[in-house]
């Protein structure tokens, strides 16, 4: 009887389990930079575009960092990156515009100024096209603030495992392999429909 019981709860539980699992929405996070060719690419003909079509099953976890380091300099911090200064302000002006912006602002902006590849020289032209307020970013980047927000995303990279080797770099769901890097980079639309076990919705089979 006891293990009779047993069972029965055995496979409930994993019936819901199941069930909550389909419902989740997929994550995807990415780690890219202002400057990167790599990054344009994915973010214009991959993250942007899947995203618009697919945001009600996708959580994003978009991140401007990549291949940088920074040092404590007073209150804040100075950067160095692999495509140079420009690239570190970029970076700081994606990670402001992310925390002063709804998501579809965000979006639509790093999708523009991504596009140009000139890091803030493009900020006040996207700003407009994206509704994002460019002087509260501006304010932003060009202080502490903007340098502590960056560090915080740099540490939050830091953490990743296995470390970040490439740009952009990608997780589904939390988890990094070089081949999902890979198909994410080539038909992301068909990796987050493969992860999403529900019934996948229209625009899976465009
Ligand atoms: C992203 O930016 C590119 C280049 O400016 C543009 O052609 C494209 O239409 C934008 N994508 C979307 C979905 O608006
Ligand atoms: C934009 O941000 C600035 C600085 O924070 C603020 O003074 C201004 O009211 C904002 N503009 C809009 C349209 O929200």
């Amino acid at each position: 009887m006891k293990a009779h019981i047993t069972l029965t709860a055995l496979v409930s539980a994993f019936a819901c389990l199941s069930l909550a699992e389909n419902a989740n929405p997929v994550t995807v996070s990415v780690y890219y930079e202002s400057l990167c060719p790599d990054s344009l690419r994915f973010v214009v003909t991959q993250l942007y575009p899947v995203w618009l079509d697919l945001k009600e099953i996708m959580l994003l976890d978009v991140n401007s960092y990549g291949k940088c380091k920074d040092s404590p300099a007073g209150d804040g911090y100075t950067f160095e990156c692999q495509h140079g200064p420009d690239e570190c302000e970029g970076n700081m002006m994606l990670t402001c515009a992310k925390k002063y912006s709804s998501e579809e602002q965000y979006m639509s902006f790093a999708n523009c100024t991504m596009a140009e590849l000139v890091g803030t020289a493009a900020g006040a032209r996207c700003a407009e096209v994206s509704g994002v307020n460019y002087t509260r970013v501006e304010d932003c980047f060009n202080s502490v603030e903007g340098q502590q927000l960056q560090h915080e995303v740099g540490a939050k990279q830091a953490e990743l495992d296995p470390p970040l080797y490439y740009v952009p770099w990608i997780l589904i769901n939390d988890v990094f392999t070089e081949e999902q890097l890979d198909a994410a980079q080539e038909d992301l639309r068909k990796v987050v429909c493969d992860a999403y076990g529900d019934v996948k919705p229209e625009k899976c089979s465009v």
